[in-house]
């Protein structure tokens, strides 16, 4: 077989045969097929599409280029959650003891930040001594001891994704669904869940910027999942605003444990209690003690800080805080129609919140805090939102970023996407 009979047939608008697919994952992964030749195929994918038996196959073909973990040894069955990537998305630290402490085991392989969105594993490591890479025999312990793990995912998972996805990052073929969907679902399966739950983000900022993307996003990885004998369901939510009013590293793990402790911003408590109750119900333990108790009778943050303290962090140790804050004033008195995600994600990103290449380092301390949500009524001159950061020199940037993101009217309702739009 050959790349250049591979790229052709795709280019123009033919279906891969199930050898073409095999030998393009199996020589991209041990270097025979280049860089060069798996951009132009994945240009030509993101052009042309895929069929659901391709995207099928392609799935598999990465997922055979690693390793498979394997949990059945377990005593409670395991349910994961995957995000689609959004601005104060910080769902899976309140989330994993919560599922936990009702019940199941929850193996959470998770990424870092790239561009104007988190990563959890950049959130967690503003725990002093949290680490986040553990060897399969320290997950198990973990899962075992604790019931859920949070860590990165080793080399050895899904190699075949892992390159094609830092690839797909420096030459404009990442919006593409049978690429997306596929990268994610080969990443979960091979991580051995046995129940998924994926939270599809829409609005400014996803990767999704319309229902219907996300819908046919969610769509070809239910039916990935479903394929491969995971139970898998696909949650539409809102990412048209930021979600909860922390946006950045280590002041979203303030906020998540606002919510462990039985309080935090309504809807980042709404979206975990209702993905806790979807991840309990696809591992079967839908009568299982309800998320909204384990919540308030303080068993999910038991969870919590048993989950931290067994990968080396210290639940009690002050989180880190920025050398410097400015505050954003509101431009006028009235409600607050519009705050806009995307905007917002790229100023935490700008003030060393995220990277902009995969080797950069994060500021465990830079963030924004939203001081109102839209709907609310702000007055104007007072603050809105305030930015943080250790090196000031970001801030006019930042500011930049914020430009047109915020809208008051004197009077009126704001344009918003319901928290949970619908359920694939
Ligand atoms: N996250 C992934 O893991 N892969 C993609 O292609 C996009 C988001």
């Amino acid at each position: 077989m050959d790349a250049i009979d591979v790229i052709r047939a795709k280019r123009d608008g033919g279906t891969l045969t199930p050898e073409q697919i095999d030998w393009t994952i199996d020589a991209y992964t041990r270097g025979v097929m280049a860089d060069e030749q798996m951009a132009a195929l994945a240009m030509a994918i993101l052009l042309n599409g895929m069929t659901r038996a391709e995207v099928a196959r392609w799935t598999e073909a990465m997922i055979r280029s690693g390793e498979r973990m394997d949990w059945s040894g377990l005593d409670r069955p395991t349910t994961d959650k995957h995000s689609t990537g959004g601005v104060g998305d910080k769902i899976t630290l309140p989330l994993a003891p919560l599922v936990a402490a009702c019940g199941a085991a929850v193996p959470q392989l998770s990424g870092r930040g790239l561009g104007h969105t988190g990563g959890t594993l950049d959130k967690l490591e503003s725990i002093p001594g949290w680490r986040a890479s553990l060897s399969p025999e320290e997950m198990l312990a973990v899962l075992t001891d604790v019931g859920a793990v949070v860590c990165a995912a080793g080399s050895g998972l899904a190699p075949a994704d892992r390159r094609l996805y830092a690839l797909r990052d420096v030459t404009g073929t990442v919006e593409s669904i049978p690429l997306i969907a596929s990268s994610i679902m080969s990443k979960k399966i091979a991580e051995g869940t046995g129940a998924l739950v994926l939270d599809v983000k829409v609005g400014s900022g996803a990767f999704m910027k319309t229902v219907d993307q996300a819908r046919e996003l969610a769509e070809t990885m239910v039916g990935i999942g479903t394929d491969h004998g995971v139970r898998t369901v696909a949650l539409l939510t809102a990412m048209d605003r930021p979600l909860g009013r922390a946006v950045g590293n280590a002041v979203e793990v303030a906020e998540s444990v606002e919510v462990l402790a039985g309080g935090g911003p309504s809807d980042v408590v709404e979206l975990t209690v209702t993905l806790a109750r979807e991840m309990l119900a696809a591992a079967g333990l839908a009568s299982a003690k309800d998320p909204a108790d384990a919540l308030a009778d303080g068993s999910a943050m038991d969870v919590w800080r048993r989950m931290i303290s067994a990968q080396g962090g210290d639940p009690d140790a002050p989180l880190p805080t920025a050398k410097e804050t400015h505050d954003v004033p509101a431009p006028a008195s009235g409600v607050l129609t519009r705050l806009d995600a995307y905007a917002v994600g790229v100023a935490a990103w700008r003030l060393g919140a995220g990277r902009a290449r995969k080797e950069d380092p994060v500021s465990a301390a830079a963030g924004v805090l939203c001081h109102a949500k839209p709907g609310d009524r702000v007055t104007a001159g007072r603050p809105l939102l305030t930015l943080h950061t250790d090196d000031p020199s970001r801030i006019d940037r930042a500011l930049e970023a914020l430009d047109g993101a915020i809208e008051v009217v004197p009077d009126g309702a704001p344009d918003l996407l319901p928290l949970v739009i619908d359920r694939v």
